[in-house]
């Protein structure tokens, strides 16, 4: 199994741009099996995750080109979904990533069933799938657990009034999606406000959806018979871009941060800036030094516009360089701070109160040591911990780190880190 091997305490300093968002790439590759034309989908990362789905997608029978005449891959692919010949995703590439399940809308659209296995992906909680199947079956599907497969079949799918009793974002993404080529209107409430969202409702709108109010928490789709084929740019990725923000106050020097979106990661640079970091913003650029010293922030996660949990595990690894205590909740999954054991093994000084709180003492000088990445966040947050720790690290299980990041090592020797990625 390949590893990262980080030599820590060197002061990073240079450009770094950030790629597009894994997030809004899945769900896009899921949107463009509603249309039997073309779409093209351009600035994906190549990243595992994004392949992962591509594959699905494929395995389904769905034509995809990655680069003209080859099987290439770049960060521009054509997907034709002229026919779907498979209705049963599978099994292997949905146990490793969650996103699989926004695939089984369109598929049910456009085929009338789908069999889905019970998707995988980061081990941050139970994250249960109740949201989805309820959506569905007021839609009118018909579901039965039998042989390890979810199996649903609609002959036709109808609109209807979805309230969400948790805010969930995919699942606010897959009922949007299914939504569009069901008959009637759909009413979505409490509906997730991520940016993602209104990006992919107005390309989809753009290619003949109906789709209002993307981006509030009432969402309202008028089905239509047909969705024509585009080309989609997908959005700067806003975790890696706060991942940046964090590296450059721990390990800057000067980092410029480019071809990123500051306002979809406001509530981080509004707390990072009460922390004593400096930035500077520019329309689609940060410039952020290097912290002399740290305030502690106490910090809750919350769903979009709020502080994003996918940013907590390395804000935590922050707090633990801060000049005193910071209180840490996040309410949203049940695991996400458990990679603070990992960093506490590294010299950190964090009490897990419960599953949803920590209290971080700083600040603690951090060694370098021998971790296994547990999920993708906390794999980039101990890959953070092992820049500025003192001497050598190793990360094992970086899948979960190439799941997210594109080839990051490279990326951050550019500015002066001392990684590397040995293959094994
Ligand atoms: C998305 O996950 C992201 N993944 C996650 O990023 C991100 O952490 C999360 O949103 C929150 O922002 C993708 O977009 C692929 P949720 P998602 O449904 O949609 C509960 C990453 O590293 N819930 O908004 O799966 C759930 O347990 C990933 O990029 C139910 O109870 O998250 C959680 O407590 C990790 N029943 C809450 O809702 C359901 O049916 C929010 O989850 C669905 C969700």
């Amino acid at each position: 199994m390949s590893y990262f091997e980080i030599n820590g305490g060197k002061k990073l300093k240079g450009v770094i741009e950030v790629k597009g968002a894994k997030n809004a790439a899945l769900k896009a590759v899921a949107a463009a099996l509603l249309s039997c034309e073309k779409w093209t989908l351009s600035n994906l990362p190549q990243i595992e995750d994004v392949k992962r789905i591509l594959e699905m997608v494929g395995d389904l029978g769905v034509e995809v080109k990655q680069k003209e005449g080859t099987k290439e891959w770049t960060n521009k692919v054509e997907i034709q979904a002229r026919s779907i010949q498979k209705t049963e995703l599978s099994k292997k590439l949905a146990g490793k990533l969650r996103a699989s399940i926004i695939l089984a809308g369109p598929v049910l659209a456009r085929k009338g069933k789908v069999s889905m296995p019970y998707p995988g992906g980061c081990v941050i909680g139970k994250r249960p799938i109740d949201l989805f199947l309820d959506g569905f079956q007021k839609m009118g599907a018909r579901v039965v657990w039998k042989d390890d497969y979810f199996s649903l079949s609609a002959r036709k799918l109808r609109g209807a009034k979805i309230f969400f009793p948790r805010i969930t974002v995919t699942g606010t993404e897959a009922m949007m999606i299914t939504a569009v080529l069901a008959e009637g209107e759909t009413i979505l409430e409490n509906a997730a406000m991520e940016p993602e969202i209104p990006v992919l409702a107005k390309f989809l709108n753009q290619c003949g959806a109906k789709i209002q109010g993307a981006g509030t928490p009432t969402i309202k789709i008028k089905g239509v018979k047909k969705i024509k084929g585009g080309q989609m740019k997908i959005i700067p990725d806003r975790i890696e871009t706060g991942t940046f923000v964090i590296l450059g106050a721990l390990c800057g020097g000067r980092i410029k941060i480019k071809n990123c979106c500051p306002d979809h990661i406001r509530a981080l640079l509004e707390n990072i800036q009460k922390a004593g970091v400096k930035i500077k913003e520019g329309k689609d650029e940060l410039v952020v030094w290097g912290a002399k010293k740290i305030k502690p922030i106490n910090l809750t996660t919350h769903e979009y516009p709020g502080f994003a949990t996918d940013l907590q595990p390395p804000f935590t690894l922050l707090m633990t360089q801060a000049q005193g205590i910071t209180q840490i909740h996040d309410p949203i999954f049940e695991g996400r701070l458990l990679f603070t054991d990992s960093l506490n093994s590294m010299g950190a000084n964090i009490v897990l109160n419960d599953p949803h709180r920590a209290t971080v003492y700083g600040p603690t000088k951090l060694r370098g040591r021998k971790i296994a990445s547990p999920d993708l966040r906390a794999g980039i947050t101990l890959l953070l911990a092992g820049l500025i720790a003192e001497g050598k690290t190793i990360i094992e299980n970086i899948y979960q780190i190439d799941r997210g990041y594109e080839r990051i090592e490279e990326r951050l020797r550019k500015l002066g880190a001392d990684i590397k990625r040995i293959e094994k």
